[in-house]
């Protein structure tokens, strides 16, 4: 079996699916090597993510990553959820293939890009808090 139940369960069944009215911090990513794109909606009070939503136009794998990542970080404060990484999100899961490991990437920049913009609505500077988006904190 390529893929693990978790995954498998995520992309059959996602959590998380569609968009926020309202949200406080919303992010887009694009995978360079396959034109997927992921599109993250956070609701965040008083520094805690109290609702996570996601849009991606993507593979399987994307799209459970999608799934999971949006749960773990719900209900997190913004300082936890800058701790998620790709590889928390495919442990999370179970595992995934080696070819599909770049699309968890997505995820994770997808839920840093949001929070950047999070930052950048209050007039903060994102980039010394969460970093340039585009590389996979994890992989550098
Ligand atoms: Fe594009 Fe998985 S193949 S994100």
């Amino acid at each position: 079996m390529l893929y693990s139940e978790q995954v498998m369960d995520h992309f059959a069944n996602p959590r998380n699916v569609g968009e926020l009215e309202n949200a406080d911090g919303i992010g887009e990513v694009g995978n360079a090597k396959c034109g997927d794109i992921m599109k993250m909606y956070l609701k965040i009070d008083n520094n805690v993510i109290t609702d996570a939503k996601f849009k991606t136009f993507g593979c399987g794998a994307a799209i459970a990553t999608s799934s999971m990542a949006t749960d773990m970080v719900k209900g997190k404060p913004v300082s936890e959820a800058l701790k998620l990484t790709n590889k928390t999100v495919v442990e999370a899961l179970g595992g995934l293939p080696a070819q599909k490991l770049h699309c968890s990437v997505l995820a994770e920049q997808a839920i840093r890009s949001a929070l950047s913009d999070y930052y950048s609505r209050q007039g903060i500077d994102p980039l010394p808090i969460v970093g340039e988006i585009g590389e996979c904190a994890s992989c550098s």
